[in-house]
C-alpha cells in the first residue's frame, strides 16, 4: 500500500516558514524579519509575519496596517501592512501598558497565533522569535511546522556565543538552518570607502562555517534601517536605496534560494521514503 506524505502542506499555507532567531536581545531580529519580509514582497512573494514577542512587540510599529486584524468566531484574520500580512500581540492588549503575563498564557496565546490564523496562501511565513531559549521558543519551534531557522548575530563575540546556545535549541528539535544573518556588521559614512568594525569582524561567517550552514549576508549599521524601524516607513520607499536596503534585496534573494534548495532536500528524502515502504 502506497504511503502518502504530506510534505507541501504547512498548517499556515505557507510555503517556507521562517523563524528568525537570536541568542541575544537587541542583535536586530525584529529589523530584520520587517526589512526581510519587505525585501521578498519586492521581489513579489506573498509574505506574512508573526511577532511571538509576547512581552515587547515591536512589529506593529516597524509594520503599521493598513487594515487591521479581525477576529471570526475561532479564526484570526491579520492585518496587513504594504500587503504583508501580520500578527503580533500589540493587537491584543494596550499600548504602553506593562504585559505580566506568565508563561503557560504565553504559550497559549503563542499556540492561538500558530493554529488560529487564516494566512491564506503565502511563500513565505517569518516568525520573529523572542530572544533566548525559553517556553515560548520551544513551543514555537516544535508547533510552528518550522521548514528553517536563521540566525541573527552582530558579529560581537558575546553575541555569536549565545546564539550558539539558541542554535542548540533548534538540533535538538531537529529544525534545520536556513543560514546566518550578520547584523550591523560595520559602519560605512556617506562618501567614505572606509569601513568601521564597530563590533568586530566576520562573527556571522565564522559561525555559518563552524556549522557548516550557509551565511546569508551581512547588513551594515545604517541610519535609515533606525528611522524607518521608528517611523513604519518601508526602507525601499525611495529610489535612492541607502546601503542596508540594497544588502537586505541581497540577502533576500539568498533566502529565496536556500530555502528553495532546502525544500527540494526535504522533497527528495520523502520520495526515497516513499520508495524504500512501496519495496517492502
Ligand atoms: N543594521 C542596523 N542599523 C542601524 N540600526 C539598527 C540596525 N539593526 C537594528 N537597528 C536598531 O537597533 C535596535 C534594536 O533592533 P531590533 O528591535 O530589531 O532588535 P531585536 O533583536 O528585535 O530586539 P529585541 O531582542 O528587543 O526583540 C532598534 O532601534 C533598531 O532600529
Ligand atoms: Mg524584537
Amino acid at each position: 500500500m502506497p504511503l502518502k506524505l504530506f510534505s507541501e502542506e504547512k498548517s499556515s499555507g505557507a510555503k517556507h516558514v521562517i523563524a528568525i532567531a537570536a541568542g541575544k536581545g537587541g542583535v536586530g531580529k525584529s529589523s530584520v524579519t520587517v526589512n526581510l519580509a519587505r525585501a521578498l514582497s519586492r521581489l513579489g512573494l506573498t509574505v506574512g509575519v508573526m511577532d511571538t514577542d509576547i512581552y515587547g512587540p515591536s512589529i506593529r510599529k516597524m509594520l503599521p496596517e493598513d487594515q487591521l486584524p479581525q477576529q471570526k468566531g475561532n479564526i484570526l484574520i491579520p492585518a496587513v501592512s504594504d500587503g504583508i500580512k501580520m500578527i503580533s500581540m500589540a493587537y491584543f492588549r494596550k499600548e504602553h501598558e506593562a504585559a505580566a503575563i506568565r508563561a503557560p498564557i504565553a504559550n497559549g496565546i503563542i499556540t492561538q497565533f500558530i493554529k488560529s490564523v487564516e494566512w491564506g496562501p503565502l511563500d513565505f511565513l517569518l516568525i520573529d522569535f523572542p530572544p533566548g531559549t525559553g517556553d515560548v521558543q520551544l513551543t514555537l519551534s516544535q508547533q510552528a511546522n518550522l521548514s528553517g531557522a536563521i540566525m541573527v548575530t552582530t558579529p560581537q563575540e558575546v553575541a555569536v556565543m549565545d546564539v550558539r546556545k539558541a542554535m542548540n535549541l533548534f538540533e535538538q528539535v531537529k529544525v534545520p538552518f536556513l543560514g546566518i544573518i550578520e547584523n550591523m556588521s560595520y559602519f560605512q559614512a556617506p562618501n567614505s570607502q572606509e569601513r568601521h568594525y564597530l563590533f568586530g569582524k566576520g562573527g556571522g561567517e565564522r559561525l555559518a562555517r563552524d556549522y557548516g550552514v550557509p551565511f546569508l549576508g551581512s547588513i551594515p549599521i545604517d541610519p535609515k534601517i533606525c528611522q524607518c524601524g521608528d517611523s513604519g516607513q518601508s526602507l525601499f520607499a525611495d529610489g535612492d536605496m541607502s546601503p542596508g536596503a540594497a544588502d537586505f534585496l541581497k540577502v533576500a534573494n539568498n533566502v529565496v534560494s536556500h530555502a528553495a534548495a532546502m525544500k527540494k532536500a526535504s522533497q527528495d528524502v520523502l520520495k526515497e521514503f516513499e520508495l524504500v515502504w512501496k519495496q517492502l
